[in-house]
């Protein structure tokens, strides 16, 4: 007998994809979801999921193999579209026989989704609207997470309560839906599973777990902070695109304000041309996240989190995270 009957009954398509006890994804975060965390979320019944980010294809090689050695549970690799060497890192997926990959960041580019199926991974996807979701089903993805503006890291403008309105009455009876974005605890996990979704991913509410490298002064950020801590980047000139990035508020972000009306007024001069200020804006947050998860600078570095940051008070180990949410959701399900 299950502890988690009501729950376990509405993840079960989710769980059944995933190959997990709970369907329970952590979401990929750059830095943060390496070996230690992805191998622990992986043992606690979720899944894991290693954040390829900007690595090298040797290094995610290295990566997925000491995981791998952490836990004989099944977990994912996220690799970002617009990597370079996408169609390598597929390659190491493929030799390692990954069972699930996630393609976030922008469109499959032609061929990914191919290539993953071709060696029997499944394929999750991304999609800001429907009509693409539905497109991204029928060229062959496996799965779909939508995400909502409420999550932490790069985000689209749309909250997660209406996408999962819109979406999941045409979508989660015949496809695996999961639902991110703003999801603290375990009663948010219920109102998705009751609305049609297979599953949930989770990131912010993991991202200092005991096992989490991140840096201490990280963690400390995090159980600081309010929800209306996590702002999005601000797009001060419209000649000068800023993809939006939830964080929390520090110097960096009010620098990078500084930072594009002084390039904003460069250009109005002529001293640099469209391309050259695009470019400074582009790479003022280059290693941002790095700064913050690995060097602990919290001031001028991206401390990336979504809006539940403000239920993330103490460190956790991952089990004791995935209990909380498991027995507050069954709870919730039971009191409907
Ligand atoms: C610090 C941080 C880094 C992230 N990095 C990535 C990433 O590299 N790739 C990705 O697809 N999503 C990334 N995300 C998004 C998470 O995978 C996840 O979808 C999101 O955190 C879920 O919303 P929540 O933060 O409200 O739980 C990141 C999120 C955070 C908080």
């Amino acid at each position: 007998m299950t502890a988690y009957p009501k729950t376990d009954a509405l993840m079960a398509r989710g769980a059944a994809f995933l190959g997990t006890e709970h369907a329970v994804l952590c979401g990929a975060m750059s830095w943060v979801s390496e070996r230690h965390l992805v191998a622990a979320i992986s043992n606690a019944g979720g899944f894991g999921v290693i954040a390829c980010g900007a690595m090298t294809p040797e290094l995610l090689d290295k990566e997925i193999a000491a995981t791998a050695a952490l836990t004989d549970k099944p977990f994912g690799v996220n690799l970002i579209t617009m990597h370079p060497a996408l169609f390598d890192l597929i390659e190491v997926c493929a030799r390692h026989r990954v069972g699930h990959v996630v393609l976030a960041g922008g469109i499959p580019p032609k061929g990914s989704v191919e290539a993953i199926k071709a060696f029997g991974g499944k394929v999750i996807v991304f999609a800001p609207t429907l009509a693409l979701a539905k497109k991204l089903f029928r060229s062959g993805a496996d799965a779909l997470v939508i995400e909502g503006s409420e999550a932490g890291g790069h985000i689209g403008p749309v909250s997660t309560s209406v996408l999962a309105q819109e979406f999941l009455p045409e979508l989660a009876a015949d496809h695996v839906v999961f639902v991110a974005g703003g999801i603290g605890r375990g009663m948010g996990i219920a109102a998705y599973l009751e609305m049609g979704a297979s599953g949930v991913q989770l990131g912010t509410r993991f991202a200092c777990a005991t096992e989490s490298i991140a840096h201490p002064a990280f963690k400390a950020a995090f159980f600081r902070a309010n929800a209306r801590d996590a702002i999005t980047s601000v797009q001060v000139d419209p000649r000068l695109p800023v993809i939006p990035v939830r964080a929390l508020r520090n110097k960096g972000s009010e620098e990078f304000t500084a930072k594009q009306i002084e390039v904003a007024k460069l250009l109005d001069e002529g001293t640099v041309d469209m391309a050259a200020a695009q470019l400074q804006i582009e790479h003022f947050w280059a290693g941002a996240l790095r700064r913050a998860v690995i060097d602990g600078d919290v001031e001028r570095g991206s401390v990336m989190a979504g809006q539940s940051v403000g239920m993330v008070t103490k460190e956790e180990p991952v089990a004791a995270i995935m209990d909380a949410l498991m027995t507050e959701c069954e709870a919730a399900l039971t009191r409907a």
